[in-house]
Protein backbone atom coordinates (compact mmCIF):
# COMPACT_ATOMS: atom_id res chain seq x y z
CA UNK A 1 0.00 0.00 0.00
CA UNK A 2 1.33 3.75 -0.84
CA UNK A 3 1.63 5.62 2.30
CA UNK A 4 2.13 9.52 2.25
CA UNK A 5 5.84 10.18 3.41
CA UNK A 6 5.51 12.33 6.56
CA UNK A 7 7.63 14.60 8.85
CA UNK A 8 6.52 15.76 12.40
CA UNK A 9 8.62 18.67 13.54
CA UNK A 10 8.92 19.08 17.32
CA UNK A 11 10.58 21.06 20.18
CA UNK A 12 9.74 19.51 23.47
CA UNK A 13 8.03 16.35 24.79
CA UNK A 14 6.26 14.68 21.84
CA UNK A 15 3.26 13.20 23.19
CA UNK A 16 1.23 14.50 19.88
CA UNK A 17 4.09 13.26 18.34
CA UNK A 18 3.89 9.68 19.80
CA UNK A 19 0.22 9.25 19.25
CA UNK A 20 0.91 10.36 15.44
CA UNK A 21 3.81 7.23 15.53
CA UNK A 22 2.00 5.14 16.74
CA UNK A 23 -1.68 5.40 14.80
CA UNK A 24 0.72 4.63 11.60
CA UNK A 25 1.91 1.57 12.63
CA UNK A 26 -1.34 0.35 11.66
CA UNK A 27 -1.17 -1.46 8.47
CA UNK A 28 -3.63 0.47 7.02
CA UNK A 29 -2.56 4.00 8.00
CA UNK A 30 -2.55 6.09 4.56
CA UNK A 31 0.75 8.45 6.17
CA UNK A 32 3.98 6.86 7.21
CA UNK A 33 6.31 8.73 9.64
CA UNK A 34 9.94 8.72 7.72
CA UNK A 35 11.38 11.47 9.73
CA UNK A 36 11.53 13.15 13.23
CA UNK A 37 13.33 16.28 13.39
CA UNK A 38 13.57 18.90 16.46
CA UNK A 39 15.26 22.31 16.85
CA UNK A 40 15.68 21.56 20.43
CA UNK A 41 18.69 19.51 20.55
CA UNK A 42 17.34 18.55 24.37
CA UNK A 43 13.61 18.07 23.72
CA UNK A 44 13.16 14.56 25.20
CA UNK A 45 10.88 13.53 21.61
CA UNK A 46 14.04 13.09 20.26
CA UNK A 47 14.87 9.90 22.10
CA UNK A 48 10.88 9.10 21.89
CA UNK A 49 11.07 8.67 18.44
CA UNK A 50 14.25 6.71 18.22
CA UNK A 51 12.89 4.12 20.69
CA UNK A 52 9.37 4.13 18.30
CA UNK A 53 11.89 3.40 15.39
CA UNK A 54 11.76 6.35 13.61
CA UNK A 55 14.58 8.55 12.37
CA UNK A 56 15.37 11.74 14.30
CA UNK A 57 16.99 14.87 14.00
CA UNK A 58 17.98 17.76 15.63
CA UNK A 59 18.48 20.93 13.69
CA UNK A 60 19.69 23.72 16.28
CA UNK A 61 18.14 27.14 15.04
CA UNK A 62 20.39 28.87 17.36
CA UNK A 63 22.86 27.62 15.19
CA UNK A 64 22.07 29.26 12.56
CA UNK A 65 22.27 33.18 12.27
CA UNK A 66 18.79 33.83 10.31
CA UNK A 67 15.58 31.86 10.08
CA UNK A 68 16.14 31.68 6.15
CA UNK A 69 18.81 29.30 6.73
CA UNK A 70 17.82 27.63 9.72
CA UNK A 71 14.63 26.70 7.46
CA UNK A 72 16.49 26.10 4.44
CA UNK A 73 18.65 23.07 5.85
CA UNK A 74 15.26 22.13 7.63
CA UNK A 75 13.50 21.78 3.49
CA UNK A 76 17.14 20.00 2.41
CA UNK A 77 16.77 17.29 5.10
CA UNK A 78 12.72 17.05 4.45
CA UNK A 79 13.32 16.83 0.69
CA UNK A 80 16.85 14.37 1.12
CA UNK A 81 13.71 12.21 2.86
CA UNK A 82 10.95 12.26 0.12
CA UNK A 83 8.60 14.29 2.21
CA UNK A 84 5.51 15.19 1.07
CA UNK A 85 3.86 16.25 4.68
CA UNK A 86 4.76 17.81 7.38
CA UNK A 87 3.10 17.58 10.80
CA UNK A 88 3.76 20.27 13.21
CA UNK A 89 3.76 19.03 17.14
CA UNK A 90 4.89 21.06 19.95
CA UNK A 91 6.98 23.10 17.15
CA UNK A 92 7.89 26.44 18.35
CA UNK A 93 9.29 28.38 15.85
CA UNK A 94 6.76 30.15 13.41
CA UNK A 95 7.81 29.48 9.84
CA UNK A 96 8.94 32.18 7.38
CA UNK A 97 6.50 32.72 4.40
CA UNK A 98 9.65 31.54 2.08
CA UNK A 99 9.12 28.32 3.93
CA UNK A 100 5.48 28.22 4.19
CA UNK A 101 5.41 28.90 0.52
CA UNK A 102 7.17 25.75 -0.33
CA UNK A 103 5.27 23.35 1.70
CA UNK A 104 1.86 25.35 0.81
CA UNK A 105 -1.27 23.07 2.32
CA UNK A 106 1.56 20.73 3.32
CA UNK A 107 1.69 21.88 6.87
CA UNK A 108 -0.20 21.13 9.45
CA UNK A 109 -0.49 22.11 13.04
CA UNK A 110 -2.32 21.44 16.36
CA UNK A 111 -3.06 24.11 18.40
CA UNK A 112 -4.30 23.92 21.98
CA UNK A 113 -7.75 25.95 21.77
CA UNK A 114 -10.69 26.42 19.67
CA UNK A 115 -9.55 28.97 16.74
CA UNK A 116 -10.07 31.48 16.20
CA UNK A 117 -10.02 31.97 19.95
CA UNK A 118 -6.12 32.21 21.12
CA UNK A 119 -3.84 32.28 18.49
CA UNK A 120 -0.60 32.38 20.37
CA UNK A 121 0.44 31.06 23.44
CA UNK A 122 -0.77 30.36 26.68
CA UNK A 123 -4.09 29.33 25.76
CA UNK A 124 -5.55 27.66 28.64
CA UNK A 125 -4.72 30.26 31.23
CA UNK A 126 -6.36 32.73 28.54
CA UNK A 127 -9.32 30.62 28.43
CA UNK A 128 -9.64 30.60 32.20
CA UNK A 129 -9.53 34.41 32.12
CA UNK A 130 -11.86 34.74 29.93
CA UNK A 131 -14.33 32.66 31.67
CA UNK A 132 -14.90 30.02 28.66
CA UNK A 133 -17.30 27.42 29.72
CA UNK A 134 -15.86 25.43 26.55
CA UNK A 135 -12.16 25.02 25.42
CA UNK A 136 -10.45 22.42 22.97
CA UNK A 137 -7.86 22.00 19.96
CA UNK A 138 -7.33 23.05 16.64
CA UNK A 139 -5.93 21.00 13.38
CA UNK A 140 -4.96 23.26 11.05
CA UNK A 141 -3.20 24.22 7.64
CA UNK A 142 -0.05 26.20 8.31
CA UNK A 143 -0.39 29.63 6.24
CA UNK A 144 1.94 32.68 6.39
CA UNK A 145 -0.43 34.05 10.09
CA UNK A 146 0.33 32.93 13.60
CA UNK A 147 -2.20 29.72 13.95
CA UNK A 148 -4.16 31.20 11.44
CA UNK A 149 -4.68 28.98 8.37
CA UNK A 150 -7.40 27.20 7.47
CA UNK A 151 -9.22 24.86 10.13
CA UNK A 152 -9.41 20.97 9.59
CA UNK A 153 -10.89 19.72 12.67
CA UNK A 154 -11.83 20.48 16.38
CA UNK A 155 -11.87 18.91 19.33
CA UNK A 156 -13.71 20.28 22.19
CA UNK A 157 -13.70 19.68 25.87
CA UNK A 158 -15.88 21.31 28.91
CA UNK A 159 -14.12 23.90 31.51
CA UNK A 160 -14.95 23.32 34.95
CA UNK A 161 -15.19 26.11 37.42
CA UNK A 162 -12.44 24.70 39.46
CA UNK A 163 -9.79 23.90 36.70
CA UNK A 164 -6.76 25.45 37.19
CA UNK A 165 -4.19 25.84 33.44
CA UNK A 166 -2.58 22.32 33.96
CA UNK A 167 -6.18 20.28 34.85
CA UNK A 168 -7.36 21.85 31.37
CA UNK A 169 -4.08 21.14 29.24
CA UNK A 170 -4.64 17.88 30.40
CA UNK A 171 -7.88 16.94 29.45
CA UNK A 172 -6.87 19.14 26.25
CA UNK A 173 -4.07 16.89 25.56
CA UNK A 174 -6.54 14.09 25.68
CA UNK A 175 -8.40 15.15 22.91
CA UNK A 176 -5.22 16.11 21.07
CA UNK A 177 -3.71 12.75 21.00
CA UNK A 178 -7.17 11.79 19.33
CA UNK A 179 -7.65 13.86 17.03
CA UNK A 180 -4.00 14.70 15.29
CA UNK A 181 -3.95 10.70 13.91
CA UNK A 182 -7.87 10.95 12.38
CA UNK A 183 -7.00 14.23 11.23
CA UNK A 184 -3.49 13.30 9.17
CA UNK A 185 -5.68 10.30 8.53
CA UNK A 186 -7.99 11.79 6.49
CA UNK A 187 -5.21 13.78 5.22
CA UNK A 188 -3.17 11.34 3.62
CA UNK A 189 -6.14 9.34 2.28
CA UNK A 190 -7.28 12.29 0.28
CA UNK A 191 -3.48 13.09 -1.14
CA UNK A 192 -3.38 9.83 -2.03
CA UNK A 193 -6.94 9.63 -3.76
CA UNK A 194 -6.21 13.29 -5.41
CA UNK A 195 -3.62 11.05 -7.63
C1 LIG B 1 0.44 20.64 22.69
O1 LIG B 1 -0.51 21.13 23.59
C2 LIG B 1 0.26 21.32 21.35
O2 LIG B 1 -1.05 21.59 21.03
C3 LIG B 1 1.01 22.61 21.55
O3 LIG B 1 2.13 22.24 22.32
C4 LIG B 1 1.85 21.07 23.07
C5 LIG B 1 2.89 20.07 22.67
O4 LIG B 1 2.85 18.92 23.43
N1 LIG B 1 1.30 23.24 20.29
P1 LIG B 1 3.63 17.63 22.97
O5 LIG B 1 5.08 18.05 22.68
O6 LIG B 1 2.97 17.05 21.77
O7 LIG B 1 3.59 16.72 24.16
Amino acid sequence: MRKIRTAILISGSGSNMEALIRAAQAPDYPAEIVLVISNRPEAAGLAKAENLGVPARAIDHKAYDSRKAFEQDVDAVLRKHEVELVCNAGFMRLLSPWFVGRWRERILNIHPALLPKFPGLHTHERALAAGETVHGCTIHIVDEGMDTGRILAQAKVPVYRDDTPETLAKRVLAQEHKLYPETLKSCASGLLNAR
